[in-house]
Order: structure tokens, then C-alpha cells, then sequence
């Protein structure tokens, strides 16, 4: 039987504008997991998660037609990962099995609430790595994120794929995403391992040093948001705004750079300086693109945060999920979480998860 598992994430900076290629985010890994489980079986198999347990779909109307909307339904993740990484196992003689596959997640609740702690990036990774090692193959991180990226964008059809990177490197990283379009053309004529061990255009993945008394707290909001919708409703927004949307990638691009420069030398009120400006850039976007992002709950977070000397904002998609602050010496945090819980905010005590 094999055993694998993958973390979740969490956005630091650079949302929303981490979609347009070669545009840099700071992401993390958490130290919450899904684990996936692989035992070989006779002539049938199943595919089982305590967590998924599903009793209703969502659909939209398009015309005449009902579209069930599967991009938040983690078992078109599973199957999407266990299609491309046995595709690659085959091309590469490995010889297809039957087997029984099971899911354990922490990034879901057990009423089946979600975080927005990146769940469908982990169980696709999660499930990419599990299946790797059942069929003999070694672990290589690139491989490992290569399959786990082209089998979620091919369920979600957007997406930087940053969350699949957290889950794949771990720790602090400045991701910048690829070329999505090539990879797309690329699908119809490659064969997948050539695909895997090409260089992707715009791909860049850097691993940032942690900083010593810079801390990361981060809260819940207590209300799930959907971040393919949210991607998918700013893309449709941008047409109408170009100027303010290449003005707002831009001004995030500069942001996030000072941010990763910040690590780099260590420089903490530069970091905290550029968070809160994140911050404002994220709240421009979502005027321009009426897409709802630091909704009030968010603002309450960040706002109490701010009060008590953090440097705060929405972290990822936002309208919902999480909200995260960096914090120094000068903060309270204590206070700050006293103050969340009483403003309906759930502290999440999470850390930053380094992957060996
Ligand atoms: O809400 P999250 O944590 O899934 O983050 C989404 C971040 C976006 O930049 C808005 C989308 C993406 O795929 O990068
Ligand atoms: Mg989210």
C-alpha cells in the first residue's frame, strides 16, 4: 500500500494578476494535507472520500442547456490526475493497474465546508504522487508539478496553477505562471512525457527564504467563494477595462517584486509596506471589474489586524475564504485573534509548511 500527501496554500500577493503569464505571486504551502491511499485490488476498483461525499451538483443555464459546473467537484480532479499520470506511466512501460484509491482531506471540514486552503490543487497533486510511486516511478518535483498542473487546468480551464505549485514545492515561493495557451495547443500534438520534461515558456518558480519575526496569521471568514468563478468574471470584466486592467498587472508586477526583494534582503517593513499595498491594488481591481473581492467580513479582518500593527489584505480570490497578515514584533496577535473570534473571524492555526 502506498501513501502520499500533498499541502495546501495559501495566496500571499500578486492575485488575480499571477493569471496573466510570466506576472509573479508570492505563494505558501500550510501545514494541512490531503493524503491519498493506493492499494491494488482484483478486477474493480474504487475511488472513495469521506469528505467529498457529494449529495448535490452545481449548474447554470446556458439557452436550452443544463451545465453542471465541475470545476468545484474534487473527484474530476482525482480522475483528471489519474488520466494524465498514467498516461505518462504507460508511455514510459509502466504496466496499468486496478487498484483502490482513498482520500483523506484536513483542507475540508467535516461538514464538508471549504477553507479556500487549496484543496483541488492538493488532492491532485496528492493523488499524482501517490499513483507515481505505486507504479515504481521516483518522485521528481518538476515531473510531480508538470502532471498535477496539466491535470487541474484541464478541469478548471483557469488558473495560474500557483496553488499547484505551493502544494508541489512548499515553503515561500515567487511563482510566475506559463503560457497557458501554448500548453493547451501543445496537449493536441506532444506526446505527454515530451510535454513533461519540455521547458515551459514563462514558467519560474523560486524558493524564498523564510524571514526571521515575520509571522504569518491567518483568518477565516467562515464563507467558501469559488475561485474559478471569480477568475472567470475579472476575464470577462478586462475586455471592457483594458487600460485600468494592464495599469492594475503592472502596478501588482512592481509590488510584488519589492515584496520578493523583501526577502530577499530581509527587510521586513518592506514586505509589511507592500502587503498593504497589494491590498489597495486588489481593492482597485474589484471596482473596476465590480467582481467582489475584500468583501466586509474581509475588511473587518484586515481592519482589526491593521489596529493591532499587521500588515494585512484578502489572500487569493477573495469574497470569502481567508484573509492572511504578516505580522512583527509590534503586533499583538493574541488581541487581534480576541478581537476576530468576536467579529465572527475563525483564526486558522496553520504554519508554513516546508516540502523535503
Ligand atoms: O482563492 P484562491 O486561494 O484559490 O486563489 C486564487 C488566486 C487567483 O490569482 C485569483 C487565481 C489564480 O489561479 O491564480
Ligand atoms: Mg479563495
Amino acid at each position: 500500500m502506498i501513501t502520499e500527501q500533498a499541502p495546501g496554500k495559501l495566496y500571499i500577493a500578486g492575485e488575480y494578476a499571477v493569471v496573466e503569464k510570466t506576472n509573479p505571486a508570492v505563494v505558501v504551502a500550510i501545514d494541512e494535507f490531503v493524503r491519498v491511499r493506493v492499494q491494488e485490488s482484483d478486477t474493480t476498483g474504487i475511488i472513495h472520500s469521506k469528505q467529498y461525499a457529494q449529495d448535490s451538483v452545481h449548474w447554470t443555464r446556458k439557452g436550452n442547456q443544463l451545465v453542471v459546473d465541475n470545476r468545484d467537484n474534487p473527484f474530476h480532479y482525482i480522475l483528471s490526475a489519474i488520466d494524465f499520470t498514467e498516461r505518462y506511466v504507460s508511455e514510459n512501460g509502466g504496466k496499468l493497474k486496478v487498484y483502490n484509491l482513498i482520500v483523506n482531506s484536513e483542507l475540508d471540514s467535516a461538514d464538508g465546508k471549504k477553507y479556500g486552503l487549496g484543496s483541488s490543487a492538493a488532492v491532485t497533486v496528492a493523488t499524482v504522487k501517490a499513483l507515481l510511486r505505486f507504479y515504481g516511478f521516483d518522485l521528481v518535483k518538476d515531473v510531480v508539478f508538470k502532471l498535477a498542473a496539466i491535470a487541474h487546468l484541464t478541469v478548471q480551464g483557469n488558473g495560474s496553477l500557483g496553488d499547484v505549485a505551493a502544494s508541489v514545492y512548499g515553503g515561500w515561493l515567487a511563482y510566475c505562471s506559463f503560457d497557458r495557451d501554448w500548453l493547451r495547443s501543445q496537449l493536441e500534438v506532444s506526446r505527454l512525457t515530451d510535454l513533461v520534461n519540455a521547458e515551459w515558456p514563462g514558467l519560474k518558480i523560486q524558493s524564498l527564504e523564510p524571514v526571521e519575526g515575520l509571522e504569518l496569521v491567518i483568518g477565516w471568514t467562515q464563507k467558501p467563494a469559488s475561485t474559478s468563478q471569480l477568475v472567470e468574471k475579472t476575464d470577462e470584466e478586462k475586455v471592457d477595462n483594458q487600460a485600468l486592467y494592464d495599469r492594475f498587472v503592472a502596478d501588482s508586477r512592481a509590488c510584488v517584486e519589492q515584496i520578493i526583494h523583501g526577502f530577499e534582503t530581509k527587510n521586513i517593513e518592506l514586505i509589511m509596506c507592500q502587503i498593504r499595498h497589494n491590498r489597495e491594488l486588489l481593492k482597485q481591481l474589484s471596482k473596476f471589474s465590480t467582481v467582489p473581492i475584500e468583501i466586509p467580513r474581509l475588511t473587518s479582518l484586515i481592519d482589526i489586524a491593521e489596529k493591532y500593527h499587521g500588515a494585512a489584505k484578502t489572500s487569493g480570490a477573495g469574497n470569502g475564504d481567508c484573509g492572511i497578515v504578516l505580522a512583527n514584533e509590534a503586533t499583538d496577535v493574541a488581541a487581534m485573534k480576541a478581537e476576530w473570534r468576536e467579529n465572527g473571524i475563525l483564526p486558522l492555526d496553520l504554519h508554513v509548511h516546508q516540502v523535503d
